[in-house]
């Protein structure tokens, strides 16, 4: 490793030298037409600058960090997008989750969307399975979808999808598989429920830079058991969601930061021979959870078709590793 140049004297012209930089970047962008990108630009290499003097960052270092950008944009594809992870791993994107989604009275939290949503999932009524197939203990999930008035909310679309309990989605497989998604409305008093799979845990994509980052971080590249929802309905703002697992010891260091109490819920395990609600016939062990979904009233600059405000990072992560 190089030197590490010590920080200069407060006043010194190594000092003078070294924040006038930061003058002459912030000068530049002084004719920038969008109030709001100057702002981002100026508030971005300010706080870059900033860092790059309080490591006191080396030539190496910065090196490094070109090459594994590099890195990062030779892995990502059209079905493999490295940056995202980045800013998952780096909680960057659950900030920004944070950011644009205070708490609204009582509405449910929202929490990172992830990369494995698929558009038009088929469509299941209620009591269907979104498996279709996937792997994994049937569970039954039932809840009832509300506005922050306890009103129900019939005919609310809500988006689910898992991984099997290999730890994959169906996009992961190349086989072109569709399981573990679906999407179905909820009644007219609200509510919902079907099939799906037990949540299992599963490791993000680590074979790429960000899992060498992971390495040699000693952090784990397992997210927390999850199930994923989007719901949306007219006149309310769209919920990203997920529900976790009580019990799941990955709750306390899921790789993405995507964890909210709120939203770990009981798994019940009913044992082989139970009788599932709706009369189907399992062999074995069946699990249920249930999840109350409380929607906030859009706000102004909402999208006024919330099918149309899908989120943009719909990527599949990447191929199944092999
Ligand atoms: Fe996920």
């Amino acid at each position: 490793m190089s030197r590490i140049v010590p920080a200069p004297e407060p006043g010194s012209e190594q000092e003078r030298r070294e924040t006038q930089v930061l003058d002459e970047v912030i000068a530049s962008f002084e004719n920038t037409p969008d109030e709001r990108l100057k702002q981002v630009m100026g508030s971005l290499v300010t706080h870059l600058h900033a860092f790059i003097r309080d490591v006191r960052l080396t030539q190496e270092e910065w090196d490094e960090a070109i090459a594994f950008l590099r890195r990062a944009g030779d892995i990502t594809s059209g079905s493999r997008q490295e940056f995202i992870l980045l800013s998952d791993v780096l909680g960057a994107s659950m900030l920004t989750v944070a950011v644009n989604e205070p708490a609204r009275g009582d509405a449910t939290e929202a929490t990172v969307f992830g990369p494995f949503f698929v558009e038009e999932a088929p469509r299941v009524e209620l009591g269907g399975d979104i498996a279709q197939g996937a792997s994994g203990i049937p569970a039954w999930v039932t809840g009832t979808v509300k506005d922050t008035d306890g009103n129900p909310i019939a005919g609310a679309r809500l988006e689910v999808w898992e991984a099997d309990d290999d730890g994959f989605y169906d996009v992961q497989y190349d086989d072109g598989r569709t399981e573990g998604r679906a999407h179905l409305s909820s009644g007219e008093d609200g509510s919902f429920r079907f099939w799906g799979v037990q949540p299992t845990p599963y490791p993000i994509p680590y074979d790429g830079p960000v899992g060498d980052l992971l390495r040699a971080t000693e952090r784990s590249p397992m997210r927390a058991s999850h199930l994923h929802f989007m719901v949306t309905a007219p006149g309310f703002r769209r919920l990203v969601t997920h529900i976790f697992v009580r019990g799941d010891e990955l709750l306390a260091s899921d790789a993405v930061f995507g964890v909210k109490e709120s939203l770990v819920k009981d798994w019940v395990e009913h044992p082989a021979g139970t009788a599932t609600p709706d009369g189907r016939e399992i062999e074995g062990q069946w699990n249920s959870a249930e999840f109350d979904i409380i929607l906030a009233p859009a706000e102004e600059g909402d999208a006024e078709d919330p099918s149309s405000a899908a989120p943009t990072s719909q990527v599949p992560q990447h191929s199944r590793p092999e």
